[in-house]
């Protein structure tokens, strides 16, 4: 029986601007989007009875169909009937390094590296907008997650333009291991408060997403001005959660004064907040830095730096 290892990285979003309302209930937004070197490994095997059976080694993730990775291999099975009768079952095992429920598309590109294996081992041959558009069905950001990178994102997230690659920056990300935000309560909440200055009509959200694709932090991507990108850094979803969740805060406050940090923010509907550095060495700093000035147990720090890829092929047998 076959079987493929990948790497799937997380993501952060430089850039988060919600500009309106969807008729399917969820928001327009103009996003820009970066793979970060912190990556799950996934092993996808064949297996000769037709079930989908996934293994994990964190125990907080779901080994059923809550698994968003679990989705995809059944979403591969439904869509390629034939394929699946011909090559059995498929067994799943996730090695768990980007935290979850972060902000970090952690399910979204473990289900992204689950829709690349499957074509790869059935031998399907789908194009690149052919896995984004069946990872669309799954999660806003799992086409992203297909081939990663530096991406300006818009519609629901899955309408993607790439960018010129960043890969020399580093980062810090910090995270309180025992909080999650619910994404769909930051967007909703975020609607309450904030949905009467959205965009109305459709004329005015394309001219509002041109706009992002021409402003300044894109400006500041193509000259590859790591400050400037810094200093650019967005995220409409900052208004409600910070408000609601002071640790997540104190995060964006206590990196803002560190040495070295260019910027600072947090990622998605978070509650990761991250910090852009120009060196490994500074990161390493100011992780040390953090740690001394919240001697919390609970907060857990890394330090990566931005990548070109998404998921990518480690080894097939
Ligand atoms: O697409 P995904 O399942 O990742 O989205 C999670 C939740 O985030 C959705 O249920 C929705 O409440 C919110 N969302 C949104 N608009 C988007 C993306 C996500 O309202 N463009």
């Amino acid at each position: 029986m076959r079987s493929y290892t990948l790497t799937a990285p997380a993501k952060i979003n430089l850039y988060l601007e919600i500009i309106g309302d969807r008729p399917d209930g969820y928001h327009e937004l103009a996003m820009i989007l970066q793979s970060i070197d912190l990556a799950d490994q996934i092993e996808l095997h064949s297996i000769s009875t037709d079930s989908i059976r996934i293994y994990c080694d964190h125990p907080q993730v779901p080994t059923d169909e809550n698994n968003l990775a679990y989705q995809a291999a059944e979403l591969m099975a439904t869509q390629f009937p034939e394929a699946f009768s011909k090559h059995g079952g498929i067994e799943i095992t996730i090695n768990k390094h980007i935290p979850i429920a972060a902000g970090l598309a952690g399910g979204s590109t473990n289900a992204a590296a689950v829709l690349v294996g499957i074509d790869l081992l059935w031998n399907l041959g789908l194009t690149q907008s052919e896995l984004e558009e069946l990872g669309a069905s799954l999660g806003s950001d799992v086409p992203f997650c297909v081939a990663g990178g530096t991406v300006i994102a818009t519609g629901r997230g899955e309408q993607l333009s790439p960018l010129p690659n960043l890969d020399n920056i580093y980062i810090v990300l910090a995270k309180y291991r025992s909080l999650e935000v619910s994404t769909a309560w930051a967007y909703k909440t975020y609607r309450q408060q904030f949905g009467n200055s959205y965009i109305r009509n459709t004329k005015d959200l394309a001219a509002r997403a041109a706009a992002v694709h021409s402003g300044g932090i894109v400006k500041a991507i193509f000259a590859k001005n790591t400050a400037e990108i810094a200093q650019k850094l967005h995220n409409d979803l900052e208004r409600v959660v910070l408000s609601a969740y002071p640790q997540v805060l104190q995060l964006r406050e206590v990196f803002a004064t560190q040495e070295g940090v260019l910027g600072t923010m947090m990622s998605g509907s978070g509650p990761t907040v991250f910090a852009l550095l120009e060196s490994e060495q500074q990161a390493q700093a100011v992780k040390l830095k953090m740690r001394e000035i919240i001697p919390d147990e609970d907060l857990e720090l890394f330090v990566t730096r931005m990548t070109t890829h998404g998921i990518q092929i480690v080894s097939s047998v």
